[in-house]
């Protein structure tokens, strides 16, 4: 199983919005261990596996009081960092069990989003300029859970050539099925990738282009940093800039969170839900199609087979393999 290599788990991965993180325990699932994440009493957000070191109740189907996680069967009471800080039957003021404190994963709140580590991050999460940028706005989507694996999710988000037929429903254009020929290149210190020009059919994506006419040409740029996060910006004749930040996360090998997350310097006239309107369809018709395909990528190149129109997932899975090694 893919899920089991240990090189994942030294990596940050998306498993909620901050904002879906409030006053109750919430079960989440990531490379295959169920976890539960609360918020403690100082605001920072705690994880830890979703098992009660007492009897193995799941906390997350306990309660939050006063920012500690408390357990639904016996009661105990877990704070900051995950200690212990209470066992009901034990009375008050008694010391608790070292091995009561719950092991927890390492967390990190940023552009919205909840990121967890099962192990020692070596890289960074990912960084987003935009984010410090006060001509741009940020906009979350929410967090959707994908039937399909998040190394078909990061192929396809780094796939041009499917427009045409994927997304024909939104922004695809039928007789542009041409890849020009793409060159990869480190776009900046986190994201390898390649820049094109690409006509869009714009009718129903006019609240997120800012523009009427029926067909555009975007400008864009489109990376990945390892393992599974991509980054796609577009940039209008108009000035507008409208990156996106596509996040995957394995929950089990063929099962996967995603979210994405969109900066714009617009006017901000635009309701937020709006603009995203268009991003979510276009979302919709990629799972759609990955839903059909079963089981992960295969990491074997020699097992699929690829054109010059899939140079950036080549290289992309070249070097998720040599990271996996
Ligand atoms: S199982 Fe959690 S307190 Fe007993
Ligand atoms: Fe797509």
């Amino acid at each position: 199983m893919l899920i089991e290599n240990e090189a994942l788990l030294h990596h940050w991965y998306v498993v909620a919005e901050s904002t879906d993180v409030a006053d109750e325990p919430v079960a989440v699932k990531l490379l295959g261990r169920d976890l539960v994440v609360w918020r403690a009493v100082g605001g920072d957000v705690v994880a830890a596996p979703d098992r009660c070191p007492h009897r193995e109740a799941p906390l997350s189907e306990g309660t939050v009081h006063d920012g500690c996680l408390v357990c639904p069967y016996h009661g105990w009471k877990f704070g900051d960092a995950g200690r212990c800080v209470e066992v009901p039957s034990s009375g008050t003021g008694k010391k608790v069990p070292p091995a009561a404190h719950l092991p927890t994963a390492q967390v990190r709140e940023r552009y919205g989003l909840v990121w967890l580590s099962l192990g020692e991050p070596q890289v960074d999460i990912p960084e987003m300029e935009a984010e410090s940028d006060e001509r741009y706005r940020r906009i979350n989507s929410g967090v959707q859970v994908w039937n399909t694996s998040s190394t078909r999710m990061t192929d396809n988000f780094l796939d041009i050539s499917h427009f045409p037929y994927v997304h024909i429903g939104t922004f695809g254009i039928a007789q542009n099925q041409d890849v020009p020929k793409i060159e990869m290149e480190q776009l900046d210190a986190d994201f390898f990738g390649y820049e094109y020009e690409v006509e869009v059919r714009n009718e129903d994506g006019a609240a997120s282009s800012g523009m009427d006419d029926a067909v555009i040409t975007r400008r864009m740029t489109t990376g990945f940093n390892l393992p599974f996060t991509v980054r796609s910006t577009i940039h209008y004749e108009t000035g507008l800039d409208h990156l996106i930040l596509l996040c995957s996360t394995p929950i089990d090998d063929v099962t996967s969170y995603f979210t994405f997350v969109i900066w714009r310097n617009d006017d901000f006239s635009v309701p937020a839900e709006e603009v995203i309107v268009f991003d979510r369809a276009i979302g919709a018709e990629d799972k759609s199609m990955l839903e059909k395909v079963k089981g992960v990528l295969p990491l074997d190149q020699r097992a699929t087979v690829s054109v010059q129109s899939d140079k950036p997932s080549v290289e992309w899975r070249r070097r998720f393999a040599d990271m996996l090694a």
